[in-house]
């Protein structure tokens, strides 16, 4: 059932659960998606830091919840399957034993420089090929990327626009396990048609702000369209 809908450019925003509102829709061009991988990372990271006495304290958590407490099940991923031809399924290895044979696998290598849960994330795709392709961003210490963070897994954009990039002819991307928005930032960012779904209200709201605002802010080191620049270029030098 959609609880609600918001269109912003060329996005359309799905307040709902995916099991429920997937059946709903038609086929797109490709998923890309970043489900609960069932490893309780709702509540994000545990950090802390020594207090004035030099004792170690675990800060509070800054978030609280129970969605990735499970994975999502069987007949999800077949959906997410079904909805597409090309796909790119962040945390792939979680789900192996339901998704198809694909095609290339992609790699986030987090460089983590101490001991953490895991060196990075892997995606399960259909992109042709079979070769193992590799981004870089530090995730965590002073070397950190974050692009605040507001969400407890939130992908770096970074990211999100590079494995795009693998599917340049996916005019219409659906991502039903939107988070806050991120993907739906890259799709705005790479001029793409963007689906998402997400069942928490509060996330929701802040993808429908990233976006907004991502179409507000115009990246500078985009490329322009062709036709922008061809008025004002002059037909004879000097002209
Ligand atoms: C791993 S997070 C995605 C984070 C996202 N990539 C980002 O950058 O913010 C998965 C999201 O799926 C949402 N979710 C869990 N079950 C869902 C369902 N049945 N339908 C829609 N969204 C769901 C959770 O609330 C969570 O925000």
């Amino acid at each position: 059932m959609t609880l609600r809908e918001e269109i912003i450019g060329d996005c359309r925003l799905i307040l709902g659960d995916c099991r429920e509102v997937l059946p709903t829709l038609g086929k797109v061009d490709a998923v890309v998606t970043d489900p609960p991988y069932g490893i309780g990372a709702a509540n994000g990271a545990a950090v802390g830091g020594t207090d004035a006495s030099g004792r170690y304290k675990r800060r509070p958590r800054k978030y609280d919840g129970t969605w990735d407490d499970a994975r999502p099940d069987d007949r999800v991923l077949t959906a997410i399957v079904n909805a597409a031809d090309r796909h790119i399924v962040w945390g792939g290895q979680y789900f192996a034993d339901v998704l198809p044979a694909g095609g290339r696998w992609l790699f986030w290598d987090k460089l983590n420089s101490m001991p953490s849960y895991s060196d990075g994330e892997m995606a399960w795709t259909t992109v042709s090929g079979v070769s193992v392709k590799k981004f870089t961003q530090c995730a965590s210490g002073l070397a950190a990327n974050r692009d605040g963070r507001e969400h407890p897994t939130q992908k770096p954009l970074a990211l999100m626009k590079w494995c795009l990039e693998f599917l340049p002819d996916a005019e219409t991307v659906l991502d039903p396990f939107m988070g806050s928005g991120t993907t739906g930032v890259a799709c705005v960012k790479l001029g793409r048609k963007f689906i998402g779904i997400e069942i928490d209200e509060s996330y929701f709201a802040i993808a429908c702000r990233r976006i907004e605002q991502a179409y507000s802010q115009p990246d500078l080191f985009i490329d322009r369209p062709k036709r922008d620049t061809v008025a004002e270029t002059p037909l004879l030098p000097g002209m």
